[in-house]
């Protein structure tokens, strides 16, 4: 029986519970909650009781929901994460990498990548992807570049990728997959971005299809479920013991998991994969495509189309930086995007962007790129872009983790070693974590962002 249906079974046999969640399956609601979220969402929160299933050991609902997943992906095991990617990414860590063991990443990695640093004591070796000046993000991974650093560093034991990038950019993961397999190196793809592929192939093909050993999706990204729901995969070819996967994420997952949560992650995916689903994609892909093509149109306006995914929408206006569009957007237009950086912005759509709303930044950008760009132009002078370089790991995270700092003057924090984590959010790529020489580059960076300290170990 599915989840929802064993939920809505559960809620007719009318049993009484002295148990948790203590608001009784919404009996109690705090007024101010109630009138916000109402009642429904209460009546469906259960723990796991009784009947229920066990998400650290599951055997019964909650494993017939991850099978029926990893069947839809073509897994050899699917697991529901109710933490989000982040949980996906350390307890793949921690199942795959022991202390001191070396792991390659790309350094455009969500910040949890440091989290499963810290909890691993793994040796982070960092790959710097494509970077492309012109609209201020990573792209692809350099194939010749990972085959000359694995070529360097034959102990590694898994190389950890982003695939998409938050801005779209998507990788080679065929052939990355293949010179993994030559180094004997597993493969991780953070692939929180790409949740509709597997309902839409023209977005992109997932990473599980193209080799990867572990593959890891947010759901609310762009599949349209609540936050923080994600998934992780386990590849039928892969040596990958899903066991330690399951073990790992024990370790680092609540022991009172959400119902709607899991509920919501089960229903999406069975949606999104039913005919109504596939064309419910379909059309949002559509109107995402229609809504590109009439942008494009605008004579100083740019879409970024280089081999991405085109539910991630980056645009640059000719003379305007895109701090400065991002503002206008928000304060005449009452529209707000995903992130903005020096070159670029960013609108993020998915499963609930309707065609009402595309037409509303449709007309917006319209709009000011004929009336109002004069007023800004060239007004933007202060350059807070960071180009990003090597970083010089002196202590790995997990040893620097406790250790003593203090705040100095960025202008005499010229080769210290950081113990802050600086990450550039969104997209929530590090700049310097702790342990690593400050450079030139990065100073000129933060101060370039009214930044006056940094906190250096001592
Ligand atoms: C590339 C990437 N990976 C992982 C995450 C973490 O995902 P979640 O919010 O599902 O924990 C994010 C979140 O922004 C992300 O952009």
């Amino acid at each position: 029986m599915s989840i929802i249906n064993f939920i809505e079974k559960y809620r007719k046999s009318k049993r009484t519970l002295f148990t948790t969640p203590s608001h009784g399956q919404g009996d109690f609601v705090a007024p101010q909650t109630l009138k916000l979220l109402g009642h429904k969402y209460f009546s469906c929160d259960y723990s796991e009781i009784e009947g229920f299933d066990n998400l650290s050991h599951p055997s019964g609902i909650i494993k017939a929901a991850q099978d029926a997943a990893a069947r839809i992906y073509e897994a050899k095991s699917t697991f529901f994460l109710v933490n989000g990617s982040t949980s996906g990414i350390v307890a793949a860590m921690l199942a795959l990498l022991s202390r001191g063991e070396k792991v390659l990443i790309a350094r455009n990695c969500h910040k949890c990548v440091y989290n499963g640093l810290v909890l691993t004591g793994a040796l982070p070796i960092w790959l710097l992807p494509k970077y492309n000046r012109d609209w201020g993000i990573f792209e692809s991974v350099n194939i010749d570049y990972l085959e000359e650093i694995l070529a360097r560093n034959k102990d590694v034991k898994a190389f950890i990728m982003t695939n998409p990038t938050y801005e779209g950019a998507m990788s080679d993961v065929y052939r990355i997959s293949a010179v993994c397999r030559k180094y004997n190196v597993l493969l991780i793809v953070d692939e929180a971005h790409g949740a509709l592929w597997n309902f839409n192939k023209s977005l992109g093909t997932p990473s599980l299809a193209q080799g990867a050993d572990i593959v890891v999706q947010s759901l609310h990204k762009t599949a349209g479920a609540l936050n923080p729901s994600a998934l992780l995969h386990i590849s039928k070819e892969s040596t990958v013991n899903p066991q330690m996967i399951q073990q790992a994420l024990n370790l680092i997952t609540t022991s009172s998991p959400s119902y709607p949560i899991l509920v919501n992650i089960e229903s999406t995916i069975n949606y999104l994969n039913s005919s109504k689903g596939k064309m419910a994609a379909y059309d949002t892909v559509k109107n995402v495509n229609r809504f590109i093509r009439s942008i494009k149109t605008i004579p100083n306006l740019d879409v970024y189309s280089y081999n991405n995914d085109v539910t991630k929408i980056l645009v640059k206006v000719t003379n305007m930086s895109g701090f400065e569009l991002s503002d206008i957007l928000y304060d005449n237009y009452g529209i707000e995007d995903e992130l903005a950086n020096e070159k670029s912005v960013l609108f993020l759509t998915g499963m609930g962007t309707t065609k009402s709303k595309l037409k509303k930044l449709e007309k917006a950008l319209f709009d000011l790129t004929s009336n109002n760009i004069k007023i800004y132009q060239n007004s933007y002078e202060t350059d807070r872009h960071f180009v990003p370089v090597e970083p010089r790991v002196r202590y790995i995270p997990a040893l620097m983790w406790g250790k003593p700092s203090r705040e100095v003057e960025l202008k005499y924090a010229l080769s210290r070693i950081c113990n802050e984590v600086i990450v550039q959010y969104p997209p929530g790529a590090p700049i310097l974590l702790p342990g690593e020489v400050i450079r030139k580059e990065h100073i000129d960076y933060l101060q370039s962002t009214n930044r006056q300290k940094i906190r250096v170990f001592v």
